[in-house]
């Protein structure tokens, strides 16, 4: 069986008093861990991260990264900078960057792909809006964000993670239904399948208002491999639930 993953995405959240806290919070809860657990921290805070976190205990993940490695692109932060805090994962292509910053499937591929290049794993995120789930196109949605990210990458595919993040669900409360998250997942995985014969060693992350009290049913189905959790990451006693719910 695949080892689960859960991941925390703080967003614009922190300071660096409460990050001490929760961080050692979060290491004195865990103890052995038998899945993956990662927290992705807003970027000016990855130096007292990766001091807090050198246990290797918690993996460090960054929001986004840039396409390019190197250059005139004012704000944008490269791999190789991510390399040197010891970040191991960055988001990409979640869907506020999508809607706020105008990041297309294309712009999302290359960024996966400058993360592959430089050995971090992306965990590339798709998702349909209400809207678009309304007019039954949540399948056509993600197969062509997702198809994006695998035209541009190849056999490489096989080194991503994947998040499917509704974002209906996303800071709302509302959390797709396992089987409404699973029915996605499944069409998701077919699509790596397609594309690659590692497809299965993939792991398929479910994210959008995860927390302690649903985590387990959403875990329990067959194609989520772990959560991307937003609000309830930011409190220890709700993301040490979901990781205790993943094991
Ligand atoms: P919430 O868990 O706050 O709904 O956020 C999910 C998310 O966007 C994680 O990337």
């Amino acid at each position: 069986m695949k080892k689960k993953l859960i991941v925390g995405n703080w967003k614009m959240n922190g300071s660096l008093a409460a990050n001490q806290a929760l961080l050692q919070a979060l290491l004195a809860g865990m103890g052995q861990s038998a899945c993956g657990v990662a927290v992705c921290v807003p970027a000016p805070y990855w130096a007292q991260a990766q001091v807090l976190l050198a246990s290797g205990a918690i993996d460090l993940g960054a929001q986004d990264v840039s396409q390019h490695a190197v250059g005139a692109f004012t704000g944008e932060v490269s791999p190789a900078m991510l390399k040197e805090f010891g970040v191991r994962y960055a988001i990409v292509g979640h869907s506020e960057r999508r809607q706020y910053h105008g990041e297309t499937d294309a712009v999302v591929a290359l960024k996966t792909q400058s993360a592959l290049a430089a050995g971090i794993t992306p965990i590339v995120c798709v998702g349909e809006t209400l809207a678009e789930r309304e007019a039954g196109k949540t399948e056509e949605v993600v197969k062509r964000q997702l198809a994006a990210v695998v035209h541009t990458n190849g056999h490489c595919i096989s080194e991503i993670v994947l998040a499917y993040e509704p974002v209906w669900a996303i800071g709302t409360g509302l959390t797709a239904t396992p089987e409404q998250a699973q029915q996605v997942h499944a069409l998701l995985r077919a699509q790596l399948q397609a594309a690659t014969s590692h497809a299965d060693r993939i792991q398929i992350l479910y994210g959008g208002s995860m927390n302690a009290g649903n985590a387990a049913q959403l875990l329990a189905q067959t194609d989520i491999d772990g959560g991307l959790v937003g609000g309830a990451s930011l409190k220890a006693v709700d993301f040490l639930a979901i990781v205790s719910a993943a094991q």
